[in-house]
């Protein structure tokens, strides 16, 4: 099992902000307008700086008409013209998962300074104009820009139904990941994560669901975590990764 990128992501200070816009963040697709240019200069500092190997966020500007597919039930995307892309080198290892890790990341972000967001893997690529380089696939939009709605019903298994043994029974920052990963998004609402605890060892593995998907879980268990240090490990088979907590506090 070998050493993942996410560790040393985030600085301690980034690790607090974004832990404390989890609660707050909920998929927006009404807006009230663009980012202001401050929001704007603010997301394209953050979308440089969350990058991992093989992953990387662009921003871009578009109708969107032109950029979201619609769906029967869904509400369409309307309101805002500015996206991240969140883009990955598919040769290279885990691009996939850490383009979820960079994704969730920049949304969690964007929450922070008081904006909405949306991932979108329904998007229309023509409508999207972003430059590729040989070997990168866009997975997925982001929308970002003023919320214009309200959160909706907090719609989640319970935390019993996602975790392989009683959670009450773990170490209190074991399920505090386990919670932020409960509270994490995910195509659909599928929630395709599943948590197991042995020692000092959390394990992510995956029931279906993208790599983004599970990107975006393994980042919101390491947040979950607070302050205890860990390390977290790639797994093998249906095991994503392990967090492994370190015994200095
Ligand atoms: C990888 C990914 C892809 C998604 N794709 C779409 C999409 O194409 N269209 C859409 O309206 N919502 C999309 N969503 C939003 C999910 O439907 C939403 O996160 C989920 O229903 C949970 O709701 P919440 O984000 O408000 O907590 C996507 C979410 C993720 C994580």
């Amino acid at each position: 099992m070998d050493s993942c990128a996410l560790n040393g992501f985030l600085a301690p200070a980034q690790r607090e902000r974004l832990l404390a816009a989890v609660p707050k963040r909920h998929s927006v697709r009404s807006y009230i307008g663009d980012p202001d240019v401050s929001g704007l200069s603010a997301l394209h500092y953050a979308a440089a700086r969350f990058c991992l190997p093989g992953a990387r966020l662009m921003l871009g500007e578009g109708n969107p008409e032109a950029l979201y597919r619609k769906f029967p039930f869904v509400p369409a995307i309307h309101g805002t013209r500015r996206f991240a892309a969140v883009i990955a080198d598919m040769e290279t290892p885990h691009a996939d998962l850490h383009a979820g890790m960079c994704g969730e990341a920049l949304i969690l972000e964007a929450v922070s300074m008081g904006l909405g967001s949306c991932w979108v893997m329904a998007f229309k690529r023509n409508g999207a104009e972003i430059e590729l380089r040989e070997g990168e696939k866009i997975l997925a939009l982001i929308a970002l820009g003023l919320p214009g709605e309200e959160p909706g019903p907090f719609r989640r298994k319970k935390l019993n139904e996602i975790c392989q043994s009683d959670p009450s029974n773990w170490p209190l920052w074991a399920y505090n990941a386990a919670e932020c990963v409960r509270k994490a998004p995910s195509a659909v609402n599928q929630q395709p994560w599943r948590l197991a605890f042995a020692g000092r060892t959390l394990m992510l593995s995956a029931v279906r669901g993208t790599p983004l998907d599970l990107g975006i879980a393994m980042l919101h268990m390491s947040l979950g975590v607070g302050e205890k240090p860990h390390v977290i490990r790639w797994g093998e088979g249906k095991e994503i990764a392990s967090l492994v907590a370190e015994d200095r506090l």
